[in-house]
């Protein structure tokens, strides 16, 4: 039989999940596998339809439609003000860029903090008006009954515990799982989201130890974020990633280029063409 190469592989052909072109979309069952062939796998945010091609095109098999668009995207100052109707529109111009990956759109906010009715009243949005084919929410324990339900109505979920955001007024962006007490709940919320049916769990900014031990504990796959390489998979805020966003980047971000920077030099450059009469030229001209 002819052996694939990595490139060659894809979740058609029930192999990896990065590194080929598969003609379907990518489903959470892809997922469930992926972490019993022991295989790594990336995730980046994505809030509109371009970016989301090119990652699409880059063999990104899972993005987030997160509601860190409040601050990448929105211009807001963090996630909490974010809307369901913001991220149902982000979240359909991501599934329209894209037909590979794995569009996970993110409950923003004040839309599944009520209970679980409340969750998948939020949800049915997301999947219904957006086409996302599974949707994130904050919280371990205190969310496991909204998890619960979600899945039982056929709504894959992904958890996040850790740092949460959105929880921003009452936890700050700290470290989380530090010391016996808090790495024991960090325990607890991870088998909590586990035991309600999350495919898949974000860990947040905790120890990589901590998050190695979560890791090996559940059967369903860990996406860190400052949280280590043992990690089953890897997420980063795309803007991050790219160098768009300004200011400090937190230590766990790797940058593997600076947008920011070219995208600067070019609208300086056209400006300097446009104010010296030299753009635009005869090509650029119709007659
Ligand atoms: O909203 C988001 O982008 C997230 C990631 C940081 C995991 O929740």
């Amino acid at each position: 039989m002819t052996q694939l190469s990595a490139a060659q592989r894809t979740p058609d052909s029930g192999k990896a999940l990065y590194g080929g072109k598969g003609t379907r979309r990518i489903t959470v069952r892809d997922i469930t596998a992926a972490k019993d062939r022991g295989e790594k796998w990336p995730m980046l945010t994505a809030y509109d339809a371009m970016t989301a091609s090119v990652f699409d095109e880059a063999g990104i098999p899972v993005m987030l439609v997160g509601d860190s668009a409040g601050n990448c995207h929105l211009g807001y100052e963090s996630t909490v003000p974010v809307t369901l109707d913001e991220m149902t529109m982000l979240s359909a111009a991501v599934v329209r860029g894209t037909s590979r990956a794995l569009i996970v759109g993110d409950l923003p906010f004040g839309s599944y903090q009520e209970g679980p009715v409340h969750a998948l009243r939020s949800a049915t949005r997301l999947v219904k008006e957006a086409g996302v084919g599974a949707v994130k929410l904050e919280g371990g324990e205190r969310s496991h009954r909204q998890i619960e339900l979600l899945v039982e109505s056929g709504i894959p979920v992904m958890a996040h515990i850790g740092l949460t955001p959105q929880s921003v007024n009452a936890m700050g962006y700290r470290v989380q799982g530090r010391g016996e007490e808090a790495a024991q709940q960090l325990l607890r919320d991870a088998k909590a989201v586990q035991d309600a049916g999350a495919f898949a769990v974000v860990l947040e900014l905790v120890p990589a130890e901590l998050a190695a031990e979560v890791t090996r504990v559940l059967h369903i796959p860990t996406v860190g974020i400052g949280a280590g390489a043992e990690t089953d998979a890897q997420v980063l805020v795309w803007t991050d990633m790219l160098g768009l966003t300004g200011g400090k980047m937190p230590r766990f971000v790797k940058q593997y280029a600076n947008l920011r920077s070219v995208m600067g030099d070019a609208a300086k450059a056209f400006a300097e063409d446009v104010v010296g009469g030299t753009f635009p030229q005869e090509e650029h001209s119709v007659h």
